[in-house]
């Protein structure tokens, strides 16, 4: 199939273009390298043995995205290409809605001017909010808490009126939980300009020596050690994920909103335990008050990704802290 995969040199979406690639497909490309870096398009090349299609363009030029469907045969989309900081966007809201929404909605006439109704959009799970319950199933209530999240929840609901409007169309929403991880070769990683907000790539920056020490966000928290418990995932069972989505976005005309977590809520001492003992390395800590706006616990119930896609994540904590540490210090000394 030819998948058209937009954002497609950042950290989810180079691991799905790989991912894609193995498994076969034509992948056509574009990014606009807000985000990331141009070097990422041949490393996507090397690891995969296969070429593809790239275009530096943004989503809200329409005028480039009518080039890319004109000259390109798309049968499916995989929408990666957004704005992802939540700090920012409540600091930079228009710009976020200006780029997260402005930028989708151009994707989508152009789709639908050229009759491509298939869609797997980059959702998260940003969209439940607070749940009430864990863990977390697709039906439960949707939420947002700020002006990222909800660019999510606009585009969910914005491609579920497209889809009332036309049956035809295809559109599965995948939400994500939290990514970490790189790929084993440690060519692809997580590469966040500036100072990074996630967990993950904070301790890299310690674990490295940029930054003296992490801060753990709250200890008294309801969850078992008193720390936030978050379902991480290896981005390269989600980019897998993705590849499921494709098939089964080929086979159904349907809006399916589905979980890509593992089920299992890990805490912040957990991931630095396992990050330390996998390593071999100990990374200093400081207990600090809670980051305004985060929950004591969320993890996706994957049940349905199971029924639907026959997908369910297959790597381990251990392999998310040893691949993303390998690749940090890789790209560390390559830079
Ligand atoms: N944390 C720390 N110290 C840090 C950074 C984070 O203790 O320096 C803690 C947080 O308090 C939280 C956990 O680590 O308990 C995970 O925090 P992240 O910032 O890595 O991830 P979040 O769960 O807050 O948010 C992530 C993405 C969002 C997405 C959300 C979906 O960043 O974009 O998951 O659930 F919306």
């Amino acid at each position: 199939m030819n998948i058209l995969v937009t954002g497609a040199t950042g950290f989810i979406g180079s691991h799905t273009c790989v991912s894609l690639l193995e498994e076969g497909h034509n992948v056509i490309a574009f990014d606009n390298f807000y985000n990331s870096k141009e070097s990422v398009i041949d490393k996507i090349k090397l690891l995969s043995g296969k070429s593809f299609v790239f275009y530096n363009a943004d989503m809200t030029d329409s005028e480039a995205l009518e080039k890319i469907f004109s000259e390109n045969d798309v049968d499916c989309v995989i929408h990666f290409a957004g704005y992802k900081a939540v700090g920012e966007s409540v600091q930079i809201p228009l710009s976020y809605y200006e780029n997260n929404i402005y930028g989708t909605l151009c994707l989508l006439n152009v789709m639908k001017a050229h009759n491509v109704k298939r869609i797997i959009f980059s959702s998260s799970a940003t969209v439940y909010g607070n749940p009430a319950s864990l863990p977390i199933k697709e039906d439960f209530p949707l939420t947002a808490t700020n002006p990222y999240g909800r660019t999510k929840l606009m585009i969910e609901e914005i491609l579920r009126d497209l889809w009332i409007s036309d049956n035809e169309w295809s559109i599965i929403l995948l939400r994500y939980f939290n990514p970490v991880g790189a790929h084993k070769s440690g060519l692809l990683c997580e590469d966040p300009k500036g100072i990074p907000n996630n967990l993950m790539p904070r301790l890299l920056d310690v674990a490295f020596g940029k930054m003296p020490h992490i801060t753990v966000f709250g200890d008294d928290y309801n969850t078992k050690d008193g720390t936030g418990v978050r379902d991480y995932i290896h981005v390269v069972d989600l980019a897998y994920g993705h590849v499921k989505a494709v098939d089964f976005a080929m086979n159904n005309k349907c809006v399916e909103a589905i979980n890509l977590g593992t089920g299992i809520g890990y805490s912040v001492f957990d991931l630095i335990n396992t990050l330390n003992k996998v390593n071999n390395i100990n990374v200093p800590y400081k207990i600090c008050p809670r980051r305004p706006g985060d929950i004591d616990a969320c993890y996706a119930d994957p049940t349905k990704a199971k029924e639907l896609l026959g997908w369910s994540a297959v790597l381990t904590l251990e392999d998310m802290c040893k691949d993303a540490y390998e690749a940090s210090k890789k790209a560390r000394n390559d830079f």
